[in-house]
């Protein structure tokens, strides 16, 4: 049988941390890939993850490039180019230098790897997969933004150490942008089958809400060179995984919504089923008044954001 095969574009931090994750699950063959001024680090990082391959025991070929030719017939690929925010920015302020990043990205991908489903990382995430489907003209089933399971895995490991449990016991989701607007859903959100209100009380819950939003901002915080990549690694291997391996998982992930939620033609955090096909489904829940007026809101931001980015 033919390996499934994953480029990975942007061998920094998060890109490096995807390849190391996917190889290690023998997810595929890996491409990472760089820019030229770089000739040599996508090489010398694949190289090196390679020679892990006899010791960790998972066979995969792991090659780095700073051109798109390698990358041809990808199953998947996964753009991580762009910079990354330091201490004081946002992520909306990434939005200029990053736009014309994967704008270029998603062209080149689209030439090499018509049939690939694309998953975008790349920061501010709803605007940056919103280029990568227009700039790639594929069709918006096969491009996704990682955001969600991001968030809900910061979710679910702060409440886990809240309430004293495996962090495999807690479910939850997220929906909307991945701002500081994110809208965790404590109504859907469960420890062992417990809805997390009888197990945490809301003020607990209400200051883990708000660390969740800033999430990243807390690690950028911390890092002050750079942001964090071993989660966003992981969530976006997750969504590789569902797909290569047609695991029809539902994960939160930015998808294109026109009617779905009344969003009306922007990519949002939504539950979704992914597949070989990519967004094969996009769940809509019930959400109460409080619930809908945040992820109006939250839409509302990822709106604007998308309508200043100039492609
Ligand atoms: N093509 C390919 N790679 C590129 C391009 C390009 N046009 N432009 C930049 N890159 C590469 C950089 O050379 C760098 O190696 O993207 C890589 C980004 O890596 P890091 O600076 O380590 O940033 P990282 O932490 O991986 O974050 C990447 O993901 O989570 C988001 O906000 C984050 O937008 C940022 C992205």
């Amino acid at each position: 049988m033919r390996r499934a095969k994953i480029s990975i574009i942007g061998a920094g931090n998060v890109g490096a941390t995807a390849a190391h994750w996917a190889a290690s699950k023998e997810l595929g063959d890996i491409v990472l890939v760089d820019v030229p001024q770089v000739e040599g680090m996508p090489q010398g990082k694949a190289l090196d993850l390679y020679q892990s391959s006899p010791v960790e025991g998972f066979d995969a070929r792991i090659t780095g490039a700073t051109t798109y030719e390698p990358t041809a017939g990808s199953d998947v690929v996964i753009i991580t180019a762009g910079v990354a925010r330091k201490p004081g920015m946002s992520r909306d302020d990434l939005i200029n230098i990053n736009t014309g990043i994967v704008k270029q990205v998603a062209e080149n991908v689209a030439k090499h790897s018509p049939k690939a489903v694309l998953i975008v990382v790349s920061n501010p995430l709803d605007a940056m997969v919103y280029v990568a489907w227009k700039a790639s003209g594929f069709p918006a089933k096969r491009v996704v933004g990682q955001a969600g399971v991001l968030d809900a895995a910061r979710f679910r490991a702060f409440l886990a150490a809240e309430i004293g449990c495996s962090v495999e016991d807690v479910h939850a989701l997220l929906l909307g942008g991945h701002g500081d607007d994110m809208v965790p859903l404590l109504r859907y959100t469960f420890a062992g089958g417990i809805p997390v209100s009888q197990l945490v009380s809301p003020q607990r819950l209400e200051e883990i809400v708000k660390r969740t939003r800033s999430g990243g901002a807390e690690i950028v915080s911390l890092l002050k060179t750079g942001s964090a990549y071993y989660a966003p690694a992981s969530a976006t291997v997750a969504m590789t995984e569902s797909i290569i391996r047609d695991k029809k998982r539902i994960l939160a992930c930015a998808a294109y919504c026109d009617k779905e939620y009344g969003v009306g033609g922007y990519f949002v955090g939504v539950p979704c089923v992914l597949g070989t096909e990519g967004v094969e489904k996009i769940i809509e829940i019930e959400l109460d008044d409080s619930e809908r007026k945040m992820f109006k809101t939250s839409v509302q931001h990822v709106m604007d954001l998308v309508k200043s980015v100039k492609i």
